[in-house]
């Protein structure tokens, strides 16, 4: 018998979501948006990294018109709309539904869905610039997808036309070494409103990115003792490779959106204070993002 292809129930059509339902569409999947008061569809321009072209259409439903039951959810959404989003989909998900989250940070979904419910976390490398309609593919980097569950039956079939995908038995690596990408370089070119590479450049902030990673490295190993404690170097690479580039934070600042802050430093804060650790600069970053 042939498993029909997953439809996929989109939240989050910004850079990440749109780079997810174009890989997702090219292997044959369908792919339809949950927006509040928009049109039938949204057409998204996507310019790929060989420089060529081309146009994806996204059907819409409202969230008040979505189906009684959902199999595949994709969670793409900026962290702090989480709650709104996942709002109307609540009583529409079943034991058996795949959800994946491809989000920046860790525990955006913590407590936001249906208790039986696994979800599979992604975390991807790639660069994705622009905003809607306009999106340009940077770079197409790793993606790694993992959780409590064995790899889903239409992964190896995606891996051809999702370049540099991989299930992760342990997904927690990747993880974290992206959360402590982004808990230095997001926070600081946000609120110095400067591009990623200053981090490494300008003494004052490669100070506190180091102040920042030391502290925030601390809580990861009293968490997972095998945690190796040294993703400075990890993050001062990242911040070299993307010099050039304005961070999702200051992107979210500059346009005076609310930023992830809660669910990157914001998360190593909250772990810290239930192990009685003492995290300042992680908290400073957090108040002057949250002022
Ligand atoms: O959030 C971002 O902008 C990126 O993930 C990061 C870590 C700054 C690397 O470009």
């Amino acid at each position: 018998m042939i498993t029909p292809l997953p439809h996929w129930y989109l939240l989050g059509a910004g850079n990440m979501g749109t780079l997810a339902a174009w890989y997702l569409t090219r292997a044959g999947h369908t792919v339809t948006v949950i927006k509040a008061g928009s049109p039938a569809s949204l057409e998204k321009t996507l310019l790929l990294p060989e420089g060529k072209s081309v146009t994806l259409t996204i059907p819409v439903v409202a969230p008040e018109a979505i189906p009684a039951s959902i199999d595949y959810l994709l969670v793409a959404v900026k962290t702090p709309y989480s709650r709104a989003a996942l709002a109307p989909l609540n009583t529409r998900l079943h034991d058996a539904s795949q959800v994946i989250r491809l989000q920046n940070g860790l525990g955006a979904l913590d407590g936001l869905l249906p208790d039986n419910l696994t979800v599979l976390e992604a975390v991807s490398t790639s660069a994705v610039k622009g905003q809607h309609p306009h999106h340009q593919i940077v770079a197409e980097n790793h993606t790694w997808i993992g959780g409590k569950a064995n790899p889903p039956a239409w992964l190896a079939a995606l891996q051809a036309h999702w370049p540099n995908l991989q299930w992760a038995d342990d997904i927690h690596t990747p993880q974290w070494q992206k959360l402590m990408a982004n808990a230095v370089i997001n926070p600081l070119t946000a609120i110095y409103d400067v591009p990623n590479g200053q981090i490494v450049d300008d003494p004052e902030l490669r100070k506190r990115a180091e102040e920042i990673c030391t502290e925030a490295d601390h809580v990861l190993q009293a968490l997972d003792p095998a945690w190796p404690a040294a993703s400075l170097e990890n993050v001062l690479a990242v911040a070299r490779a993307t010099a050039g580039n304005t961070s999702s934070m200051r992107a979210d600042r500059q346009r005076g959106a609310i930023t992830e802050i809660d669910a990157i430093n914001g998360w190593i804060v909250k772990q810290a204070n239930r192990l009685g650790l003492e995290v300042p600069e992680n908290q400073a970053v957090m108040d002057a993002l949250k002022r």
